[in-house]
């Protein structure tokens, strides 16, 4: 994999968080998430690769752009056939409702290494580098968290397990809290919620619960790069996600580790901060015409961890100010 792919998708995932930014707070989750999807397949089209959208903004019928088999990117004969990850705005609500932790994101991996995930939810479970190989999706929570614990040389009153914050989650709430572990509620965004597990000073430990699988894929090509462990299990809500499960002959009854979500170690990751957040800063319109990012970009097969702190000088890039 090109070793310069990370910076050029990192410019991929700041053109989306610096649009979507522009609606902080206006109560418009979808003209929040159209200006990610456009500014993102704009910059898509200067990135050398011959890409196919396997996780995107929906079927071809339902999204215009980004739609799951969409071929982007520029697609010269000596470009790398890759598969393509996208969540142009992770936390469309919270741009929305100006709450923290919003993100934009991609991952890239050879054509056929990114699992084609149903749009449907999945359970999960997270944790960091220490960590990895102590967790079973399938096992009792407070074994798990006994066990995360034990590799992180803490007590269990000291684990942090991080939830989103739905009433599906009643259950799991009452037996993290019979475990003794702290909770950490957000309320969007579980793929930046798992990468926090890879990083200590965010205090979060565990990723548990349900969420979409399309992020789970995102999740696992971050987590990947970053040494940590994920593994999913497809749990359908509706008929309609049932049906569609089969449909993709997606496995209900398997748990997709790691591996099976993001095959190989070529993956390359990047995320942009869009709203403030533990992990990534978000945008800042500062000036007029001067706007600040900052990124997390990953790349498995080294296991680089890149903060870029970008400014940009919007004068000067007709394409952001579109
Ligand atoms: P969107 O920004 O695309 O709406 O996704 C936000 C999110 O919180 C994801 O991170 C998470 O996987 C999913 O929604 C959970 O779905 P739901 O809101 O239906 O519980």
């Amino acid at each position: 994999m090109d070793r310069n792919l990370p910076l050029n998708i990192a410019r991929v995932t700041e053109a989306a968080a610096l649009a979507s930014a522009k609606l902080l707070g206006r109560g418009d989750k979808n003209a929040a998430d159209q200006a990610a999807v456009d500014a993102m397949r704009r910059m898509f089209d200067t990135v050398s690769i011959d890409g196919v959208v396997v996780i995107g903004e929906g079927e071809m019928d339902e999204a215009p752009m980004l739609y799951i088999g969409e071929e982007i990117g520029i697609g010269g004969p000596h470009d790398l056939k890759v598969d393509i990850a996208v969540d142009p705005l992770d936390g469309t609500r919270s741009v929305a409702n100006g709450l923290p932790n919003a993100i934009s994101v991609v991952a890239i991996a050879p054509r056929g290494c990114l699992l084609h995930a149903p749009d449907t939810y999945m359970d999960k479970i997270a944790v960091g580098p220490k960590a990895k190989g102590v967790v079973d999706i399938k096992k009792p929570v407070e074994e798990n968290i006994k066990n995360v614990a034990n590799a992180l040389g803490k007590d269990v009153s000291e684990v942090t397990v991080t939830i989103l914050d739905r009433p599906r989650h009643e259950k799991l709430i009452e037996d993290v809290r019979k475990a003794g572990a702290r909770i950490k509620m957000f309320s969007d965004g579980d793929v930046l919620a798992a990468i926090n597990t890879c990083f200590s000073y965010t205090d979060v430990d565990i990723l548990m619960g349900v969420g979409g699988a399309p992020e789970g894929v995102l999740a696992a090509a971050a987590l990947k790069c970053l040494g940590g462990e994920f593994q999913g299990l497809l749990t359908p809500a509706t008929e309609e996600q049932h049906r569609r499960c089969i449909e993709m002959g997606a496995d209900c009854d398997k748990v997709y580790t790691i591996d099976d979500l993001v095959k190989g170690d070529e993956v390359v990751f990047a995320a942009t901060g869009v709203s403030y957040g533990e992990l990534l800063d978000g945008v800042q319109y500062i000036e007029k015409n001067v706007a600040t990012t900052h990124t997390l970009v990953l790349r498995a097969e080294t296991g680089t961890i890149r903060f870029i702190d970008a400014t940009h000088k919007l004068d000067k890039k007709p394409e952001y100010a579109k």
